[in-house]
C-alpha cells in the first residue's frame, strides 16, 4: 500500500520549468530534485540556465538540464520539446513559471512614469503578455498535447496573489511625488496572472478526461532584499506579518506536481501569508 508520504514522490519524472534559471525557478528545480524528479531549466537566458543546471547537478549529484527557449515563439517551444525528446522519452510535468515582473522604481519627480495606465506603452503590454500568457499557452499546447496523448501529466501555472486581488498601489508610492506621477504596479502583471488562472480552469476541464491535471499556485511576495520601507508597507497587508522565505513554496510545488494532489485540478492554491483574506 502506498503511504500518504510516498504520494509526494516523483521519482524519474521529467519536469520542464519555464523561466527555470530565475529566482524561483531554481527553487522549483530543487523541490523537484528533493522529490526524485528530473528538472529541465528552460530559459531565454541560456548562460544562466546552463550554469544553474550545472550547479544543481553538482549539488544533488543528479541529472539536471538547462536548455535555451524563448517561450514567446512556437518555433522555440517546439525546439525545446525536441531537445527534451533527445534526452527523455516524455515530459511528465510542465511548470509555466516565466513572467516579466519589472520592479516598480523611483521615477523622476516631474514626468509621468511609463507604468501609469493612461500612458502604458502597448509594446510593454505585448511583451509582458507574450511571456506571461502566450508563453504559458504555447508550452501547454506543445507539452500538454503530448501528455493528453499519453493520458497522463501535470501542468502547474505560477500565478500570484495578484492573480486573485488587485495591487494596492499605495505600497509603491514615493514621498515628494504628486499623485498623478506616482509609479504603479503595471497593469500587465494583473492581467497575466488573472489570465493564467483562466487558462488553468480552461485546460483543467479540457483535458480532465485525458489524465492531465492543471492547477495554479498563487504565491505572495518573496523577500529578496527589497528596501525596508517597501517591506514594511507590504507586510502591513499580510496577516502573518512578513514576506515569504524563498524556500517556503517548495513543499507546495511538490504537492501540486505529484500524486499527492491527484484529486485536484482547475484549482488555485493561494500561499500568501493571508494577504488575500484581509
Ligand atoms: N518572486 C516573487 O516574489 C514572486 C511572487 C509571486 C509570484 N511570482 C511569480 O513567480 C514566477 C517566477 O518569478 P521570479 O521571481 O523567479 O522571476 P525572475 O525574473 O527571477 O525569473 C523569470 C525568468 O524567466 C525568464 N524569461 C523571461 N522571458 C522569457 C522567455 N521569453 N522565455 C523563457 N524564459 C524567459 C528570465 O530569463 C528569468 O530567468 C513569475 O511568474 C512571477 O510572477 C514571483
Amino acid at each position: 500500500m502506498t503511504s500518504a508520504l510516498d504520494r509526494f514522490r516523483i521519482d524519474g519524472k521529467v519536469a520542464v520549468i519555464t523561466g527555470g534559471a530565475g529566482f524561483l525557478g531554481v527553487k522549483h528545480a530543487e523541490a523537484i530534485l528533493d522529490a526524485g524528479g528530473i528538472p529541465i531549466l528552460a530559459d531565454i537566458n541560456e548562460r544562466a540556465a546552463l550554469q544553474r543546471a550545472s550547479d544543481l547537478s553538482d549539488k544533488y549529484n543528479r541529472e539536471v538540464l538547462g536548455i535555451y527557449a524563448d517561450i514567446t515563439t512556437s518555433e522555440s517551444v517546439q525546439d525545446l520539446s525536441d531537445r527534451c525528446a533527445d534526452h527523455f522519452d516524455n515530459v511528465d510535468i510542465l511548470i509555466n513559471n516565466a513572467a516579466n515582473d519589472p520592479k516598480v522604481k523611483q521615477e523622476k519627480t516631474d514626468s509621468v512614469p511609463w507604468s501609469r495606465f493612461e500612458v502604458f506603452p502597448d509594446e510593454i503590454w505585448n511583451k509582458d503578455l507574450s511571456v506571461g500568457l502566450t508563453g504559458a499557452f504555447l508550452c501547454s499546447q506543445v507539452f500538454g498535447r503530448e501528455m493528453a496523448n499519453r493520458k497522463q501529466g501535470v501542468i502547474l501555472n505560477i500565478a500570484s496573489d495578484l492573480g486573485i486581488i488587485g495591487p494596492d498601489q499605495r505600497i509603491y508610492r514615493n514621498n515628494g511625488i504628486s499623485d498623478d506621477l506616482q509609479p504603479v504596479k503595471p497593469v500587465t502583471y494583473s492581467v497575466a496572472k488573472h489570465g493564467l488562472i483562466g487558462l488553468t480552469k480552461y485546460l483543467a476541464t479540457y483535458w480532465a478526461d485525458k489524465g492531465v491535471r492543471v492547477n495554479a499556485l498563487c504565491p505572495g511576495g518573496v523577500y529578496n532584499g527589497q528596501p525596508e520601507a517597501f517591506v514594511q508597507k507590504l507586510t502591513n497587508l499580510i496577516p502573518l506579518g512578513r514576506m515569504a522565505d524563498i524556500d517556503e513554496y517548495k513543499p507546495a510545488i511538490i504537492f501540486l506536481i505529484s500524486d499527492a494532489s491527484s484529486y485536484m485540478t482547475g484549482a488555485s492554491l493561494i500561499i500568501d501569508g493571508g494577504r488575500t483574506c484581509w
